[in-house]
């Protein structure tokens, strides 16, 4: 019952990093919010503790003379109980056997965290799966695994095994350097584009990147406009660069029946004859479509209508 006037006293001192810790205080007298109130914790949770405890006094968790940061009793609630026998877990515990639920948990962090990054978060495909902050994030360690960038991919590959194999294949963005990571094209937090894509389109999202595939060009490609995905895959692919299919198959899924122009190589294009040869036959699908049609992004060329300059 504590814990539920607790959360809801926090909650209405909720949005954005607002609520000062004297606020938090004020709604839950048995607790002292302040870092100074620590004390009621460190005299046992000490230098001592083999887990990393204390240094959460190295993160913006523990800014000293920053009024919005949370002490010990904020995050893991007043503890009475836990205070007056240690084998009594704390009211919020975020690992271990006693581990609160998911939803409370959140609760607590959500407190703070609701800021923009963050207003898709309920109901997203990690919270609907008790996927939780801390599944993701180590508040007590130095160095938080998830936002640095060599390490990151480490923590989301714990879950995303299917992810990590396409990672090992001969055509991948450079993840492994740490130069893409996880979140320059998710936000993990929610979205409100498809599979958490940053924006709202997985086009976009290329974009932030890939920009020359923009355009506007004066002959565009209709699937690259539409979605880079029609052709690429974004994680990994043996078919160099990032292929779903190898062209010219990758083009015959949209591109059948007749070449019906005049045939570029054969007797019948010096004849200026209509080609009557399907996109399989020899002289078409013997090499890659691409090595005609250049520019599968989009031309600029006035002579580029079919994408060959
Ligand atoms: C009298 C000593 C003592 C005090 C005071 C104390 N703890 Fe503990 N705490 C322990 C011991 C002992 C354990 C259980 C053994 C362990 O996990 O090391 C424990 C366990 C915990 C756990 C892990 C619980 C679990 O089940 O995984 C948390 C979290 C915790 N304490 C937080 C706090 C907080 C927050 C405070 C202050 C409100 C606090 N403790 C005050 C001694 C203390
Ligand atoms: C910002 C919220 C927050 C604050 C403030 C906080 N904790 Fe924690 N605590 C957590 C989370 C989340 C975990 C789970 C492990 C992690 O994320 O590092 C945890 C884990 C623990 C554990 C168990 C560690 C384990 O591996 O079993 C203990 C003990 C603990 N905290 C004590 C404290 C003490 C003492 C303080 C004050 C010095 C404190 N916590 C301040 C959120 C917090
Ligand atoms: C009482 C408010 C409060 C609570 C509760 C709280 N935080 Fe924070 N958190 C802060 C403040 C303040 C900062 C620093 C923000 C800044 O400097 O812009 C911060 C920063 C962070 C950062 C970024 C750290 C960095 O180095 O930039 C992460 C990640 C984070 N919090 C996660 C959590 C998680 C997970 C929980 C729940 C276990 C939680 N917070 C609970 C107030 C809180
Ligand atoms: C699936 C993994 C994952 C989960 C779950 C997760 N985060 Fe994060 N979080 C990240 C990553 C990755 C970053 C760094 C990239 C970024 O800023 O988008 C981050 C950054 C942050 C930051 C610092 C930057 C900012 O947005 O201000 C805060 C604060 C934060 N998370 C809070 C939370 C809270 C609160 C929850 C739970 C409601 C949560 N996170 C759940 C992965 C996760
Ligand atoms: C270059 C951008 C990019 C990067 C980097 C990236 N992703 Fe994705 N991810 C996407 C796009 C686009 C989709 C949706 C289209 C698809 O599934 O092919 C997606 C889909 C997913 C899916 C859903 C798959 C499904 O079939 O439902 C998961 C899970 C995922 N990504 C995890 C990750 C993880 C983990 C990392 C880091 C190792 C990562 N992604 C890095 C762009 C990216
Ligand atoms: C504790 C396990 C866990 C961790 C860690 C984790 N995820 Fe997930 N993730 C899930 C689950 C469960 C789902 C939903 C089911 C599914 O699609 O597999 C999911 C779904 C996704 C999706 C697909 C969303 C959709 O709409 O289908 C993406 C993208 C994703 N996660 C990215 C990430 C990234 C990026 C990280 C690291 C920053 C990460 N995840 C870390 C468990 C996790
Ligand atoms: C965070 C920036 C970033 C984003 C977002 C991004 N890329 Fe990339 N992409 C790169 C980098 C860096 C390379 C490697 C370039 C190099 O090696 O010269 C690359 C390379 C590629 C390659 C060539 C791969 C190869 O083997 O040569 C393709 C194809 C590609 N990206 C497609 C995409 C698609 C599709 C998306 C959207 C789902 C996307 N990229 C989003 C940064 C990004
Ligand atoms: C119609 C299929 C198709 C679509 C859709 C498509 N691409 Fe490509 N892309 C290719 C092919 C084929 C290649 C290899 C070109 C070659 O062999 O010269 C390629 C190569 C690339 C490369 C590496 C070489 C270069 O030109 O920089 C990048 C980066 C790239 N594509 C990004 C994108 C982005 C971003 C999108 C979405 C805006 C996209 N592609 C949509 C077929 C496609
Ligand atoms: C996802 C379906 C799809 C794929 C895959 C695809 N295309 Fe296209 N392509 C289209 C559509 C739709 C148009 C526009 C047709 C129209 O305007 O009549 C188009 C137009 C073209 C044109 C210009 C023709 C015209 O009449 O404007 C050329 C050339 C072309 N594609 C070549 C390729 C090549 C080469 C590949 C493989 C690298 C490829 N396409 C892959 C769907 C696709
Ligand atoms: C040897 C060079 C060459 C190859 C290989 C080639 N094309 Fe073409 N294609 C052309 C030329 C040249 C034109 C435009 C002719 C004109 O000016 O009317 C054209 C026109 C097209 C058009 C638009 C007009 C139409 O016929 O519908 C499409 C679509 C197309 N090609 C797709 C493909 C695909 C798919 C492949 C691979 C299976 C392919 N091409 C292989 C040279 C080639």
């Amino acid at each position: 019952m504590k814990l539920f006037a607790r959360i809801f006293a926090l909650c209405a001192l909720a949005a954005g990093l607002g609520g000062s810790t004297a606020t938090l205080a004020a709604a839950d007298t048995s607790a002292d919010h302040s870092l100074k109130g620590d004390a009621v914790c460190t005299r046992c949770h000490d230098e001592s503790e083999v887990r990393p405890i204390l240094s959460i006094y190295q993160t913006k968790h523990g800014v000293r003379g920053d009024s919005r940061t949370p002490g010990c009793q904020t995050c893991h609630g007043a503890s009475d109980n836990h205070l007056k026998d240690k084998k009594v877990p704390p009211d919020v515990t975020f690992v271990g056997d006693n581990k609160s639920e998911a939803r409370t948990q959140e609760s607590v962090c959500l407190t703070c965290h609701k800021s923009d990054k963050r207003t898709r978060w309920a109901g997203g495909p990690h919270q609907v799966n008790d996927v939780t902050c801390t599944n993701c994030h180590n508040v007590h360690a130095a160095v938080d695994k998830v936002r640095a960038r060599k390490t990151q991919t480490e923590v989301c590959f714990a879950c995303h095994k299917e992810q990590r194999a396409d990672t090992l294949k001969v055509s991948t963005h450079p993840i492994d350097a740490g130069k893409v990571v996880c979140s320059d094209c998710h936000n993990p937090h929610g979205s409100g584009g498809p599979k958490l894509v940053k924006k709202n389109t997985v086009t976009e999202t290329c974009y932030t990147c890939h920009a020359e595939k923009r355009g506007p060009f004066l002959w565009e490609h209709q699937p690259v406009t539409e979605d880079c995905t029609n052709c690429h895959t974004p994680h990994g692919s043996n078919i160099s660069p990032l292929l779903k299919s190898r062209a010219p198959f990758l083009c015959q899924e949209c591109h059948d029946g007749a070449h019906a122009s005049p045939d570029p190589v054969g007797p019948s294009r010096a004849a200026g004859k209509q080609g009557t040869a399907g996109f399989g036959a020899a002289d078409y699908a013997g090499r890659a479509c691409q090595n005609c049609h250049v520019m599968v992004h989009g031309s600029n060329s006035p002579a580029g209508a079919f994408l060959q300059r």
